[in-house]
């Protein structure tokens, strides 16, 4: 049985794939988002975000007169049985997030939602938002349900109609399994919970993974001084099935636009609990650390002492983006190693093949070109910050003849050292012998 109407505030990526993708299930949906250019646009099927296969379902969806743009919450909520509240929860001031929007929509639809009408949080939002936003709403006959994303940038279309499970949680049962019935095509493993469980989840999940992350990123620090491979240990390591082989690649810190946003917001949380979360403390500590460390590998690796500063130093950067697949900058680890390596007075010279080039921030601090060879062209080394497929596949040898100093610091191990050895090149990675 479908849904007559769902409607999904805010056609950011996680709402937009949310929209696009309960459409293609058979639902109707309607999408409602403030900037009217942009439901414009997505009314004529333009999708200005990068994400493999969305703008196909959201064409699909339109078509099929399943999936409607529309200005404005309030009004689109008139018929709803199903609202989710997917807008933005940024960090907000000492690391906590940002509830302005969530609370903001809220306000605007409570009074409009008809009777028995489910309003779910799927925006990552602090354990107890569910039951603020209840309270908020103020309505008895409006049950409040948590239903957390799992979506990867880069990958959201994929993710959420192959889930590796459907978290719901709500203080009303019956609330709970009609938003849980939603995703029943599938077929995914469902967790019916509270909604602070639910919330939490979430947060476990993504903090979990940072931490995962960050100690990767010391075993291979460790790896390096003691003259081991980590590839070799991580992938020993990846064979026991309770570790499991992904997310297990070392590199210059984690980031994005949800992984530092959600440590932080952990944190705080554990802070106003009275808890002293020292593990997770340390798991951002040591990203910090990690992109420092990346730049004394730089210094390093161009022979340039750690005592003596990069001043003059000309260097190719290949990649800027948070992870590949994606044109997003926001908290890049990338970006963060370039910001360190331009206050050490190094003169940067960027390519990125997700980049248009008309981004302010990056053109700040670098130059940013639209060729990887104009990147390597008089540098003293070149080094890759994300790890886009098509780096694999550059001209080694014409590199190799361009450059001022024959070096590659591949801080995300993605390029096979013997190529590059062969091509003339001194091959740097990270957590293993060059
Ligand atoms: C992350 C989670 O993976 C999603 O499950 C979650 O839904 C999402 O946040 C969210 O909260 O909305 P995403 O931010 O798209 O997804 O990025 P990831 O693919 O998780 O990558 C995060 C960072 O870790 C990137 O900087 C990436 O380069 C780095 N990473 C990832 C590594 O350094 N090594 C790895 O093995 C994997």
């Amino acid at each position: 049985m479908f849904a007559r109407r769902i409607v999904v505030v805010g056609t950011g990526y996680v709402g937009l794939t949310t929209g696009a993708c309960l459409a293609s299930l058979g639902h109707r949906v309607v999408c409602s988002d403030v900037d009217a250019a942009k439901v414009e646009q997505l009314t004529r099927g333009e999708v200005r975000i990068l994400e493999p296969g969305l703008a196909e379902l959201v064409q699909e969806g339109i078509a099929a007169g399943r999936l409607e743009f529309v200005v404005g919450s309030a009004g689109a909520v008139d018929e709803a049985e199903v609202v989710f509240l997917c807008v933005p929860t940024p960090m907000g001031s000492g690391g906590a997030a940002d509830l302005a929007a969530v609370e903001s929509v809220t306000r605007e639809v409570r009074e409009r939602l008809p009777h028995g009408c489910v309003l779910v949080t799927k925006s990552t939002v602090p354990v107890g938002t569910s039951a603020r936003v209840a309270e908020l709403v103020g309505r008895p006959d409006v049950p409040v349900v948590s239903n957390p994303e799992f979506l990867r940038e880069g990958s959201a279309v994929h993710d959420f109609l192959n889930p590796d499970r459907i978290v719901v949680g709500s203080d009303s049962q019956d609330a709970a399994e009609r938003v849980a019935a939603l995703y029943a095509r599938l077929g995914a493993p469902t967790v019916l919970t509270d909604a602070a469980s639910a919330e939490m989840v979430k947060y476990a999940a993504n903090c979990f993974l940072a931490t995962k992350l960050s100690y990767v990123n010391a075993i291979a620090e460790l790896c390096e001084r003691l003259g081991a491979n980590i590839s070799d240990v991580t992938e020993g390591m990846g064979y026991d099935r309770r570790i499991g082989q992904s997310f297990l690649q070392p590199g210059p810190g984690w980031g994005g636009s949800c992984l530092p946003k959600d440590t932080a917001a952990l944190m705080q949380v554990a802070e106003a609990a009275d808890f002293d979360f020292g593990l997770l403390r340390a798991t951002i500590d040591s990203n910090a650390r990690q992109r420092e460390q990346m730049v004394a590998k730089v210094a390093d690796a161009c022979g340039v002492g750690v005592e003596s500063s990069l001043r003059g130093v000309r260097l190719g950067l290949l990649g800027l983006t948070f992870k590949a697949g994606t044109d997003d900058l926001r908290d890049s680890p990338a970006m963060a190693v370039a910001r360190l390596l331009a206050a050490e007075g190094a003169e940067l010279v960027a390519y990125d093949p997700g980049l248009r080039g008309d981004e302010p921030e990056p053109t700040e601090i670098m130059t940013l070109v639209d060729d990887p060879y104009l990147a390597a062209k008089g540098s003293a080394g070149l080094v890759l910050l994300t790890e886009w497929q098509e780096f694999r596949a550059l001209d080694w040898s014409r590199l190799a003849g361009l450059l001022e100093g024959p070096v590659v610091i591949d801080t995300r191990n993605h390029l096979d050292p013997d190529v590059l050895r062969r091509a003339g090149l001194s091959w740097r990675g990270v957590g293993r012998r060059p």
